[in-house]
């Protein structure tokens, strides 16, 4: 896992953006996994710019989100469908039918899940898989006990993420409590990871997945066992961390370090 401590929430959604288009440069058909909340929604307008200034073409990407609300039509304001195309998909010249999001309001939900891991499987497999962290820890909506093999399945929402998501709604009572979510075991099947986190609400779970033990309880710290882990952190979301000067120096020294790899 490698972790790049970076000083504030602009810096860490250029870097994020940047390491997407990347992704998108070396391989213009890649399958990117996507995550809403407020984290990603910087590099997203990055990207958006990139796209408008640079060029950076979307046409053949494909994108797979982690998760979305049971019982929320696409339309609704609070769905994530609706969140990605307002924040990004419709700004960009991603094709439609390239676009994968959980449906919350399919008849049969479990045949649902089968089929969207299906079409992930079908397209090769995620790349490049962005994710967020909850404060509980969680990556998608994986609650703390979640299996670390799950599949795409739904899941019950912990309290604390329904309190943390009530922003998005007009009244907390309207978070639904159960979501459709990509599984710890599907997420650990992309190629590459990126997480990013900001702000002292995510310090602790920081902490927790980054340095703690691997633990259904911290759903995020199976990336641990991940060969290909990029952590971008600001500042306050690292004020945990135990190793935050060996981060910062591995950081501050890569070509040294790189020169001297056993060092
Ligand atoms: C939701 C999503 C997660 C996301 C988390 C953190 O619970 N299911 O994928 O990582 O929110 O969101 P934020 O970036 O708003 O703190």
């Amino acid at each position: 896992m490698e972790v790049i401590i970076i000083p504030d929430y602009q810096e860490l959604s250029r870097r994020t953006a940047r390491m997407i288009a990347d992704q998108i440069h070396l391989k213009p058909g890649s399958v990117l996994g996507l995550a809403t909340g407020s984290t990603p929604l910087g590099a997203y307008q990055e990207l958006v710019r990139l796209h408008r200034e640079e060029g950076l073409d979307f046409s053949k990407v494909v994108t797979f989100n982690l998760d979305e609300y049971l019982g929320l039509s696409p339309r609704h304001p609070g769905s994530y469908n609706h969140f990605m195309w307002e924040n990004i998909f419709k700004h960009v010249n991603i094709s439609p039918p390239n676009v994968y999001l959980p449906e919350g309001t399919v008849d049969d939900p479990e045949a649902h899940c089968s089929w969207y891991e299906a079409q992930i499987a079908k397209h090769g497999g995620i790349d490049l898989q962005l994710l967020g962290i909850g404060s509980n820890g969680h990556i998608a909506f994986n609650e703390p006990g979640s299996s670390l093999a799950s599949r795409t399945r739904l899941k019950t929402l912990d309290q604390r993420t329904i309190k943390d998501n009530a922003r998005f709604f007009d009244d907390a009572e309207e978070v639904p409590r159960s979501a459709i979510t990509m599984g710890v075991g599907t997420i650990l099947e992309a190629r590459r990871i990126l997480l990013i986190a900001s702000g002292e609400a995510k310090a602790a779970s920081c902490a927790d997945f980054i340095e703690g033990p691997v633990s259904t309880l911290v759903t995020a710290s199976a990336l641990q066992l991940h060969a290909d882990v990029v952590v971008l952190l600001d500042e306050e979301a690292a004020a945990k961390l135990e190793r935050k000067e060996y981060y910062n120096w591995i950081r501050d020294h890569k070509s040294e370090v790189q020169k001297h790899p056993g060092a």
